[in-house]
């Protein structure tokens, strides 16, 4: 199988970027941050406090997740509802980084990860896909941009859907995300030796996205 495995700062572009590069390879294209985020969803709806990891962690077995791949695109399914739009709301991203540490947590979606790899030719897109999930993987990168350009598209994403959010609110959000993703205990991110690094805080999408894609075909010697 063709495994491609992506990781990268929250607000990073790894989405747009993992869709479009998904798409020109003929792949899937699976974010695992979803299944995360499909985990705090559950959490929010049924009143669960994300803070009480015994209560999170003993959610798990009421949660069914099926993922849809089509064309680059991944609906994302929680027990039988179509929960992809829901996964983005800004209370679910917040909450996500309080749960994605818990190891009953990572457990659960690393099965779901690895059966996928196992299964098909993908681009495997995450925090701990290069390091942990898929460390063999033939081609790994790490994606990032400066804080201010990671700040500035995520506030102009947020204000596009209506959210009441100010700059310097946006920016300690994404610096306490990165804290809680790169220290924690469980595979954290970061950047493995062998592993390609792009800031793309200078680069368009489609300049980032070709890159990529002519470093998988050899086209980059
Ligand atoms: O990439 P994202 O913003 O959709 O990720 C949502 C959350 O899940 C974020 O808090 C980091 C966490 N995550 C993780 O811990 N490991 C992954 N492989 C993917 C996401």
């Amino acid at each position: 199988m063709l495994n491609i495995a992506v990781d990268g700062h929250s607000s990073s572009g790894k989405g747009v970027v993992c869709t479009r590069l998904a798409k020109k390879l003929g792949v899937i294209h699976f974010d695992t941050g979803a299944i995360y985020r499909l985990i705090a969803v559950y959490v929010r709806d049924n009143n669960i406090d994300p803070r009480d990891q015994k209560a999170v962690e003993k959610a798990l077995a009421k949660i069914k997740v099926d993922l849809k791949h089509n064309d680059g695109e991944q609906i994302t399914i929680l027990n039988g509802v179509d929960v992809s739009k829901t996964i983005r709301d800004n209370d679910i991203s917040d909450m996500c980084s309080i749960i994605s540490p818990y190891p009953k947590c990572r457990d659960f979606v690393l099965k779901i990860q690895r059966d996928s790899a196992k299964k098909y030719d993908l681009v495997m897109e995450g925090r701990d896909i290069t390091s942990h999930v898929l460390p063999n993987a033939p081609f790994r990168f790490f994606l990032t941009a400066s804080i201010d350009v990671r700040t500035e598209r995520r506030y102009n994403d947020l204000i596009k859907k209506g959210e009441n959010v100010t700059y310097e609110q946006v920016k300690a959000d994404l610096i306490e995300r990165d804290r809680r993703d790169t220290q924690r205990e469980l595979s954290p991110l970061i950047l493995t030796e062998g592993t390609i690094y792009i800031d793309n805080s200078n680069m368009t999408i489609d300049e980032e996205v070709d890159l990529m894609y002519r470093t998988i075909k050899g086209e980059n010697k």
